[in-house]
């Protein structure tokens, strides 16, 4: 690779990769007075700071009264019909011998019929799906287009997408109930992977690899904690593409329960990308609401620039989870081809230019080939 072209991706994808931020002391340091929190933009003029700080007094206020409504409609939420809601999860399976989808029974007794004996098996999980969203079906077809990337690469590879549109299909101001589901779904997947292991088609659990995408991330997170709790065994890997934020993100820090979301208890490595992590109720700001996640849940953390906002998405495609999304075509995309990031303290740090990025000093791939805890340096 040419040193122009990695130049050039590094810029594009600048990222702070924080693989030994895993100790308690992360949280990011609340911003000073007169300080805005988001920009990091400091008041010039007494009055200047006076207007931020109410503006942050607001914005705190909204994420509260965000918290309260999700917490009432998490208390709302009846596991009834959920149940037979799992039984019409799909798991679609195609590998280098089956050039296409193919729908595997929920026993995954016909599983063997089509297995690739060997491959390692990604399953990649979609997030919600609401009813309203014009964009739902594309965002589906993300969650195909990675396991397309894996058929098409030289890789030996069972690459298998779920299907769990039965509970995350939700019209949009039912987003929470979508949300509680993630616990049903996962569960489900993990019960999947352990019949498989029972087959004999997955013959070590370290050749698992689950890729969720937003409310798919704690699938992921779940089906990685069931798989434990029923073999004792860890998957290999989780990689959650911006795990979705409301319901799990509890200003900053994880929910209490650990095993209803993904963190790095739930896999031997976890790797998270930020690509729109922020508040969803944080009607102060023009940018309006995000739906990633920003707690540092794995082994190793990626923000692609600055891991809330991404190039090209104006105003209106925001709305439709322009950023959020772009972390599955990031990921897509590292399949083929390499996308070097930078371990850094902050974002600021890197655009300071004060963090060095070369191979010799721990830099990494995001997205696929960045496989174990042990691809960093320091
Ligand atoms: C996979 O390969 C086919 C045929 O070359 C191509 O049309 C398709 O775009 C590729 N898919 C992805 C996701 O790279
Ligand atoms: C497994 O799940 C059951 C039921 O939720 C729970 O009681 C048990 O403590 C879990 N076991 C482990 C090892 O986490």
């Amino acid at each position: 690779m040419g040193t122009n072209y990695f130049f050039l991706l590094l810029f594009f994808l600048a990222l702070t990769c924080a693989p030994l931020l895993v100790s308690g002391d992360t949280t990011e340091e609340p911003a000073a007075a007169g300080q805005d929190a988001d920009s990091g933009e400091l008041a010039a003029t007494p009055e200047e700071a006076q207007r931020m700080e109410e503006k942050a007094r607001e914005r705190e206020k909204y994420r509260k009264k965000g918290l309260n409504f999700i917490k009432s409609l998490m208390t709302d939420n009846t596991e009834k019909g959920k149940t037979e809601r799992v039984k019409n999860i799909r798991f679609l399976l195609r590998n280098h011998e089956s050039d296409q989808w193919i729908a595997l029974k929920n026993d995954a007794s016909d599983a063997s019929l089509v297995w690739n004996e060997g491959g390692k098996v990604k399953v990649i999980m979609h997030g919600w799906t609401p009813l309203t969203w014009k964009v739902s079906a594309e965002i589906i077809t993300d969650q195909f287009q990675i396991g397309e990337a894996y058929t098409n690469s030289s890789q030996d590879i069972n690459a298998i997408v779920v299907d769990w549109t039965c509970l995350s299909k939700e019209p949009a101001p039912k987003y929470f109930r979508a949300a509680a589901s993630t616990k049903f779904a996962g569960e489900a997947v993990g019960n999947f992977l352990v019949k498989l292991s029972e087959l004999g088609l997955i013959k070590e659990w370290n050749d698992v690899h689950l890729i969720g995408f937003s409310l798919g991330g704690h699938v992921a997170g779940v089906a990685g904690y069931t798989v434990l709790n029923k073999t004792n065994s860890k998957v290999g890997r989780i990689t959650g593409l911006d795990p979705a934020g409301p319901s799990f993100d509890y200003n900053g820090e994880l929910p209490p329960d650990r095993t209803k979301v993904l963190d790095k208890e739930d896999a031997e490595f976890v790797d998270i990308i930020h690509c729109n992590m922020g508040a969803l109720v944080d009607m102060g700001k023009r940018v309006g609401g995000r739906f990633g996640s920003t707690v540092q849940a794995g082994h190793a953390d990626f923000y692609p620039n600055g891991g809330s906002r991404q190039p090209g998405c104006s105003f209106l495609a925001e709305k439709k989870g322009c950023s959020h999304t772009a972390c599955n075509e990031y990921f897509r995309d590292s399949i083929s081809r390499p996308m070097p990031a930078c371990p850094c303290k902050s974002w600021e740090d890197f655009q300071g230019k004060l963090c060095e990025c070369t191979e010799e000093t721990g830099g990494v791939n995001m997205g696929e080939p960045c496989q174990t805890k042990f691809d960093f340096k320091n």
